[in-house]
């Protein structure tokens, strides 16, 4: 079987930053494997080292990005009261970057998750953002 080197969003592996990008440096470690469907899991085994346990902005990898992770408790606050839904999966997809052909120091996850277990990608999509939203302050 195919070993996958795919992001594990692992705070050493950020730290070993030197000239390449978080996310190239991030993406050498496999990826562990979560339910689909869990999103408080996959926040925890994918988000957490850049966004912080608690989706503030403060996990440990959060000092070796260029710009730093978003207060994922604030969205709606920040979207005058209501939590953009579609925005957000597209967000965590990476859908607009991929068509730009942009940069970002915020993984895209559709490719990750597809790598991993395709089939997966609009239900762990669907779970991430709900997940969001459950916990916005
Ligand atoms: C390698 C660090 C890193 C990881 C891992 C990461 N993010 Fe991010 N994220 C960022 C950064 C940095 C930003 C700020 C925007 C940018 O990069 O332009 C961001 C922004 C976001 C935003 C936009 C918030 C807004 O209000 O516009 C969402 C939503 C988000 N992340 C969700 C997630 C989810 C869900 C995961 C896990 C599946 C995740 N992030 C994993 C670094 C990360």
């Amino acid at each position: 079987m195919m070993t996958r080197h795919i992001l594990m969003a692992a705070a050493a592996l950020v730290f070993a930053a030197g000239t390449a990008s978080a996310q190239q440096k991030v993406e050498q470690a496999p990826m562990k494997r979560t339910p689909a469907s869990d999103g408080a899991s996959m926040f925890n085994a994918y988000c957490a080292s850049c966004h912080g346990l608690d989706a503030t902005g403060s996990g440990p990898a959060a000092k070796a990005l260029t710009k730093a992770p978003a207060d994922l408790t604030k969205i709606t606050a920040r979207n005058g009261g209501t939590f953009p839904e579609t925005k957000i999966r597209r967000y965590i997809e990476g859908a607009d970057e991929i068509a730009a052909h942009g940069s970002r120091d915020m993984p895209v996850w559709s490719t990750l998750f597809r790598s991993m277990e395709p089939g997966t990608v609009p239900l762990r999509i669907q779970a991430l953002s709900d997940f969001l939203k459950s916990i916005q302050k």
